[in-house]
């Protein structure tokens, strides 16, 4: 069902919640410490700490591992990986915030998350430095490049896995997309489809890909952060910036009848022998 916009930025909840689904928390019972608020708050865009488990879920995680969360933006995931699996986590962000070591030690993982400032495409590590990669949201703003797949997975051990989480179009876009479900353009032009980021990888001829789907919930994720959004301040009371953002997502997903934006899953093993 469509939500109708005619009054923005007055919303009618009751019709938000007719329009857009919301994530049941009964599917994911190992965030239930979280609750809705804990599983979408500071965390950038879709999916939140759903996406985040279900990608964590593929890595096979054990303490002391040492994980790298790329794009990390308020270190949310980072906090989350070192606290349910025990890993040391190197958070990266081009812009990171100074409270995340504070936000870390609050959380009891003072010691395990180290929050680094640099570009994703120069990062400050030594080859083989890391036993798994994680980034939720993220890549596409820095990993298109033909060369970036091997370049990040320099930073793997033999063996070692990348977990990718991110918006996503179902197929490739074409020249004559409609307008609404170009997001924040020209940023969606960097947006594939999973078997655009699977040949991505395979080409490097040093990775096997284990994964690379739409996710189930897809098309929800974008659904529940609308809600998630507009259910934790009216509209009215936002800064115009996320009020307009907001305005968008629900444009795009009025438009988009046939799960055309969605969210997918990549990942890949760093082959032994290369
Ligand atoms: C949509 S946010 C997602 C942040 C976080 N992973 C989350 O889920 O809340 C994208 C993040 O990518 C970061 N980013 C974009 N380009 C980058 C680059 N070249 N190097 C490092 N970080 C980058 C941004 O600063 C931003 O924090």
């Amino acid at each position: 069902m469509n939500y109708d916009l005619t009054n923005w930025p007055d919303v009618d909840l009751d019709k938000v919640r007719t329009a857009f689904r919301e994530v049941p928390l009964a599917a994911y019972p190992e965030l239930a410490r979280y609750g809705r608020v804990g599983i979408h708050e500071a965390l950038a865009g879709q999916g939140g700490l759903f996406l985040a488990s279900d990608m964590a879920k593929r890595l096979a995680l054990s303490p002391g591992m040492r994980v790298l969360d790329l794009g990390c933006g308020a270190g949310v995931t980072s906090i989350f990986l070192a606290r349910e699996y025990g890993v040391t986590v190197d958070a990266v962000d081009a812009t990171i915030p100074e409270d995340l070591a504070n936000r870390a030690a609050a959380a009891g993982v003072g010691g395990k998350v180290r929050s680094i400032r640099a570009d994703a495409r120069l990062l400050p590590f030594d080859p083989g430095a890391f036993d798994a990669i994680f980034s939720l949201n993220a890549f596409f703003y820095f990993g298109t490049d033909d060369l970036y797949p091997p370049y990040i997975m320099s930073y793997l051990k033999p063996g070692g896995e990348i977990v990718i989480g991110c918006p996503c179009y179902r197929e490739e876009i074409t020249p004559d997309m409609p307008e609404e479900l170009l997001l924040e353009f020209p940023a969606c032009l960097a947006v594939h489809s999973p078997g655009w980021w699977r040949r991505h990888f395979e080409k490097s001829r040093s990775a096997t890909v284990l994964h690379a789907a739409l996710h189930p919930r897809g098309v929800e994720f974008w659904e529940d952060r609308v809600r998630f959004l507009v259910e934790e301040q009216p509209p009215r009371e936002m800064p115009v910036w996320k009020r307009d953002m907001i305005h968008a997502m629900i444009r795009m997903l009025n438009r988009d009848a046939g799960g055309m934006v969605s969210h997918f899953i990549l990942h890949v093993r760093k082959d032994r022998i290369p």
